[in-house]
Parts: C-alpha cells; sequence; structure tokens
C-alpha cells in the first residue's frame, strides 16, 4: 500500500504561519479539524514546532506518534527525534505500515514543510482570509498543485478549508 504523505498547514492571505512560535489566530474550528485529521497518524514536526506544541499542551500531541526534526541531540518525551527529513518520513512511513495506515502527516513548521514539499503529495490547507504581520512564512508552493476540494467558514476572521494535490 502507497502510504500518502500530507502536509497539514494554516496560513495567512500573505502566507504567514507563525508569530513569537506559536500560530497567529486562535480559530478552535481549525483546531478541532487538525486534530481530526491527523489523529491516530504518524506526524513530523521541527523541533521549534514540538516547543511551542509543549507549551501549549503541556504535552506532546496525544494520539499521533510525534516525530521531532532537529539537527542537534535534542531528547523529546513522547517523541522520536530525527536527523533528517528523510529519516523522519522513513520512520513514520514504517509506523503507519505496522499499523495499517496509509497517510502520514508533515505538521510543520517553516523549515521543516520547506524541506518536505519535494516528498508531500497533498496539502490540508486551511487559507484565513486576513494579512498577518508575522515572522513565519509557507515556502512558495510550485504552480503544479490543484485544488480538489474546498469549503468557505464565516467567521472572525474567515476562513477557507482546502485539499491540495500534487498533478
Ligand atoms: N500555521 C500553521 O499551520 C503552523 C504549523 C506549524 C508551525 N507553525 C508555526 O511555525 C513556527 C515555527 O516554524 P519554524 O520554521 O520557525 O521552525 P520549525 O520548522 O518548527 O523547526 C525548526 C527546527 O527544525 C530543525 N531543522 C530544520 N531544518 C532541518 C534539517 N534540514 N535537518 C534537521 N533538522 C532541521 C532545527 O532544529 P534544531 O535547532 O534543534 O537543530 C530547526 O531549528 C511557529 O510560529 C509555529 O507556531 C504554524
Amino acid at each position: 500500500m502507497a502510504i500518502r504523505v500530507s502536509a497539514i498547514v494554516a496560513m495567512s492571505e500573505n502566507n504567514c504561519i507563525g508569530k513569537n512560535n506559536d500560530l497567529p489566530w486562535h480559530i478552535p474550528e481549525d483546531l478541532k479539524r487538525f486534530k481530526a485529521v491527523t489523529m491516530g497518524k504518524p506526524i513530523i514536526m521541527g523541533r521549534k514546532t514540538f516547543e511551542s506544541i509543549v507549551a501549549r499542551l503541556g504535552r506532546s500531541l496525544p494520539g499521533r506518534a510525534n516525530i521531532v526534526v532537529s539537527r542537534s541531540d535534542f531528547k523529546a518525551e513522547g517523541a522520536i527525534v530525527c536527523p533528517d527529513i528523510e529519516t523522519a518520513i522513513a520512520q513514520a512511513k514504517n509506523l503507519a505500515e505496522d499499523q495499517e495506515l496509509d497517510e502520514v502527516f508533515i505538521g510543520g513548521g517553516a523549515q521543516i514543510y520547506g524541506i518536505a514539499l519535494p516528498y508531500t503529495d497533498r496539502i490540508y490547507l486551511t487559507k484565513v482570509h486576513i494579512d498577518v504581520d508575522g515572522d513565519t512564512f509557507f515556502p512558495d508552493l510550485e504552480k503544479n498543485w490543484k485544488e480538489i476540494a474546498n469549503e468557505n467558514f464565516s467567521g472572525n476572521p474567515p476562513f477557507s478549508i482546502k485539499t491540495l494535490e500534487r498533478v
């Protein structure tokens, strides 16, 4: 069975994803969706994103194998640490195979989305319809992605949840 590599990200109109090592907005519906989509499946994160999740939740993401990419000898309670993205993806796929799962996740942040992009088959994209003055931005997507789903949500701020696939 081919195991899909999917990124999951929320970004503003100007491609901002973060500010001060946290999310620039609080959208409970999107956090619920993140949980529902990724639950049970391995998720790969950069060391900074992992630390921001631990700061927020007091622990690693429950119910999912947390795989952290770091060049240092970072030790993470509740996570597997890998020295590069290729090892992290191989490790995530091994775990998925053992559990008969068909998908693993790239959970950011910007550095990890960037190095994982060549291996990414699908992007679950929440587009938040505001411009944000943040400090972390999603890398430029090449043109060969097509939108296969889109759902618009009103709210403050309004947002759309899209699925993109590599063509
Ligand atoms: N909006 C969203 O959907 C979303 C999702 C996730 C994160 N975020 C936000 O994004 C921001 C964090 O993103 P970020 O880009 O600053 O950091 P990051 O990608 O989460 O983590 C960066 C760290 O990953 C490790 N790393 C990076 N490239 C590597 C490589 N080639 N090989 C091995 N390790 C590597 C390094 O860890 P070491 O320094 O330990 O070596 C580096 O410091 C935060 O604001 C967070 O809230 C937003």
